[in-house]
This record gives C-alpha cells, sequence and structure tokens, in this order.
C-alpha cells in the first residue's frame, strides 16, 4: 500500500446530463451513510454539468473536476474553456493529456504541459495522464513512452500538492482488458522513480499515482493494492453510484 492518501476518480467523458445528478447524489449519500475512510473521491463530469454538480457537493466529500481545458485565460477561441472558468464553477482538479484527448485532437505533451500550467494558473490540480498504445506495448515500448510523456507533458515546476499522474495504457481504457499486476506494478515504479529523480523524494514520492483503464468493482482491489497505486481514474464504471462505490469500497481494510 502507498502512503499517499488514495484518489478514486470518475472521468464521465461525453456522458451525462442534468438528470444524471441522481446518480452523484447517491454517490454522496453512500459515502455518508458508509464512509471509507482515508479515500478522497472525485467525479469529473462533463463541462456542461460541472457548476451544478460543485454546487450538489458543496457539503460532501465529493469533489468536482473537469475533463479538459485550454492553455489561455480568455479570449477569442469559439467553444473552448479555460481551467479559470472550470475554477469559478466549483472544480478542484482537470485531467490534461487524457488519451481521447491525444487520439481524437492531436493533442501533444508540449500541449499537454500547457494546459497542467493552465491548470495551476488557476488553483486547481492537474491530472496529467500517460499510457502507451497497443502497438508500442507490442514492441516492447511502455516504459518508453510513458518515460518520454512524463519528461515533455510535466511542467518543471510541479509539486506533490498540484499535480497527480494516470497512467493509463489506451489498449486498456473501455476495453475490459487490463495489464497483469506484475505489469502495472513494473510502470508504476518506473514512474514513481522518475518522479522521485526529478522532483525530488517530497514532491516526486508525494504524487498521487493513478491506474486507468478497464477497472471495475471486481479487479479494484488486486489493482488499487499495488504499492505505487495511489488509486484510480475510472471511465465506464463511474457512471453509475453502485458500481463506483464497489471501487471505492476495495479500499474498506
Ligand atoms: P474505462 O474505465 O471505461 O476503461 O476508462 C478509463 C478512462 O479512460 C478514464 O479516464
Amino acid at each position: 500500500m502507498s502512503k499517499n492518501t488514495p484518489l478514486v476518480a470518475g472521468n464521465w467523458k461525453m456522458n451525462g446530463l442534468r438528470e444524471n445528478a441522481s446518480e452523484l447524489v447517491k454517490l454522496s449519500e453512500s459515502l455518508k451513510s458508509a464512509p471509507v475512510d482515508g479515500v478522497d473521491v472525485m467525479i469529473c463530469p462533463p463541462a456542461t454539468l460541472v457548476l451544478a454538480f460543485s454546487e450538489l457537493m458543496k457539503e460532501s466529500i465529493v469533489q468536482i473536476g473537469a475533463e479538459d481545458c485550454h492553455t489561455l485565460v480568455s479570449g477569442a477561441n469559439t467553444g473552448d474553456l479555460s481551467a479559470e472558468m472550470f475554477a469559478d464553477c466549483g472544480a478542484t482538479a482537470i485531467i490534461v493529456g487524457h488519451s481521447e484527448r491525444r487520439a481524437d485532437h492531436g493533442e501533444s505533451d508540449a500541449l499537454v504541459r500547457e494546459k497542467a500550467q493552465a491548470t495551476w494558473r488557476a488553483g486547481l490540480v492537474a491530472i496529467i495522464c500517460v499510457g502507451e498504445t497497443a502497438g508500442q506495448r507490442q514492441y516492447g515500448l511502455t516504459l518508453d513512452v510513458v518515460r518520454r510523456q512524463l519528461k515533455n507533458a510535466i511542467p518543471d515546476a510541479a509539486i506533490a500538492k498540484n499535480t497527480i499522474i494516470a497512467y493509463e495504457p489506451v489498449w486498456a481504457i473501455g476495453t475490459g482488458l487490463t495489464p497483469t499486476v506484475e505489469d502495472v506494478t513494473k510502470v508504476h515504479d518506473e514512474i514513481r522513480k522518475e518522479l522521485v529523480e526529478r522532483f525530488g523524494a517530497e514532491n516526486g514520492g508525494g504524487m498521487k499515482l493513478l491506474y486507468g483503464g478497464s477497472v471495475k468493482a471486481s479487479n479494484a482491489k488486486e489493482l488499487m493494492s499495488v504499492e505505487n497505486v495511489d488509486g484510480a481514474l475510472v471511465g465506464g464504471a463511474s457512471l453509475k453510484a453502485d458500481d463506483f462505490m464497489g471501487i471505492i469500497n476495495s479500499y474498506k481494510s
């Protein structure tokens, strides 16, 4: 078990209407009636729901995050949303560099780094995603790819308080496939080593390292018990309160 307080974060992606606030309320009520001590919980809904969800969760331990942001504070950027706008709506964190953004919008590590800086500028935590594709894995390039993404996507000013790293193997996202515990251990140990080398024991050791990719209640306990896994970034299984609680409950002793 890691010494860092774990975080179980849900990424709703492009799912959810206002009516789905009922799942958020159910989640919050479950956590109130049967608290899971020592675990942080976050939901990152689509941008359209960030304000409403933040207001609903004002008295709850459930934090609200966003899924992406622009690099600028404001400007002539039709359709884009700044980190400051999400801060204004009550978000505490922003996911940057998700593989779906990298694949669908051609986001580079350099852009992801700028988005992480924008997130900090707004006073929020950056959840920076890294992970290899199936092809890269097949060629044995996993560690090389992850090291390169860490080097280029994490700004030099990263500290434990403002940065969370999510390792999400692209081939495991939404597929039901997961790496073996040995594979997750290998990658997370390497990420930790790189972070400690670059940012020092306190900051590099204190940054939470989330695993993401087909996490569900049935595999969470095994994955979350890996030493350098400080929680999960969950897609599909975060949409329903019961499924998500099953993952959070894997931290119950
Ligand atoms: P799934 O949990 O649906 O595989 O998605 C993972 C993910 O992309 C979270 O950001």
